[in-house]
């Protein structure tokens, strides 16, 4: 079983023989290698059992790190990683030839961010590489915030968790490149629009409506408890599964469902609050994933700022009739 600590002297010797450590980030904890070793990073592949067509994001302690993986950093996406750095914003810029093809999966761009955990900066800056990162979740599962949510699914597969407590943000970064000279978003997450449109004005937003082979994390189905998730008004719902008898829970984002046990139903935030609903997300999917029931049952946040990245989450959680 892998070790949980904070023993960041181990991390970086491993890391330095081309194993796998799980590193803790303020989104959510990443499955870690070192990006420039071609056989580090077909085990954070194996390990994952990821398909190798979905390209990783590599994690630097700092801007000035940048310069030596890309061959240009046109100058409104510099202004946001300036801005937002370190943070939950990725930036996808054109590759030079340090970085290994199966990083990019043969893209021409790299997924680059510096994260904003301080255990993992400080690992970054010991070490001589960047760091290839996916979600430390088997392909298509919930992504973990916590350290025993790694160990659950792959705590037999690496020698070490870093254990940088919960995720503050609890969402994937949010992911942004330029398209025809556009500052177009392709994921989104962490970092919410309405900010990076106060830095660099209007941007666009690819829609990831079908299977998209740029951003394989935003595939349909994706982020994905086991338990079947049906998405939709919960004042409906409700009374429609216990006339039914169908044995349910329930994600609620702020409010108590007296006609539901309080062992079978989970609040995001009982104040409402967006930030706390996001933080919550993945490990309350969890914990109602544990429950065994046969349906989870859940409802859209309110369509701004964060709510539209958990909306973007729940969506492709939820099976579609
Ligand atoms: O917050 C995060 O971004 C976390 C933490 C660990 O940093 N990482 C993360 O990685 O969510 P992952 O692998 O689960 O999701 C990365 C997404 C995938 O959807 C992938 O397709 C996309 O980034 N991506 C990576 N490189 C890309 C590239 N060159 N072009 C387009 N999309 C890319
Ligand atoms: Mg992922």
């Amino acid at each position: 079983m892998a070790e949980i600590s904070k023993d960041l002297r181990l991390a970086k010797r491993l890391l330095e023989e081309a194993k796998l450590v799980a590193i803790p980030t303020e989104t959510v904890y990443g499955l870690a290698g070192n990006a420039l070793n071609p056989l580090a990073v077909a085990s954070i592949f194996e390990t994952k059992k990821r398909p190798s067509f979905d390209p990783l994001i590599i994690h630097v302690s700092d801007l000035s790190k940048v310069e030596t993986y890309v061959t240009d950093f046109p100058a409104p996406l510099r202004k946001l990683a300036e801005v937002f750095w370190p943070g939950p914003l990725t930036l996808l810029l054109p590759k030079s030839s340090q970085i290994p093809d199966l990083v990019t999966s043969g893209l021409d761009r790299v997924a680059i961010r510096v994260p904003n955990h301080p255990l993992t900066l400080e690992l970054l800056t010991s070490l001589d590489f960047p760091l290839a990162a996916p979600s430390a979740n088997p392909f298509g599962y919930i992504s973990p915030t916590l350290p025993v949510h790694v160990a659950a699914h792959l705590g037999d597969k690496i020698p070490l968790i870093l254990d940088g407590g919960p995720c503050e943000v609890g969402l994937e970064s949010t992911i942004v490149g330029l398209e025809d000279d556009k500052i177009t978003v392709y994921r989104l997450g962490g970092l919410e629009i309405d900010v990076i449109e106060a830095v660099v004005g209007k941007v666009s937003i690819k829609d990831h409506s079908s299977s998209n082979p740029q951003a394989p994390g935003l595939l349909e189905s994706h982020y994905a408890p086991s338990t079947p998730f049906v998405l939709g008004n919960l004042e409906e719902l409700i009374p429609q599964y216990i006339q039914i008898g169908v044995p349910f829970a329930v994600l609620s984002f702020c409010k108590n469902w007296e006609s539901v046990s309080n062992s079978k139903q989970l609040i995001l935030s009982e104040k409402g609050d967006l930030k706390e609903a996001a933080a919550n997300l993945f490990s309350h999917m969890r914990k109602l994933d544990e429950l065994k029931v046969e349906v989870i049952l859940a409802e859209l946040m309110p369509d701004f700022g964060l709510g539209k990245a958990i909306n973007d989450r729940l969506n492709r959680a939820s099976v579609k009739s």
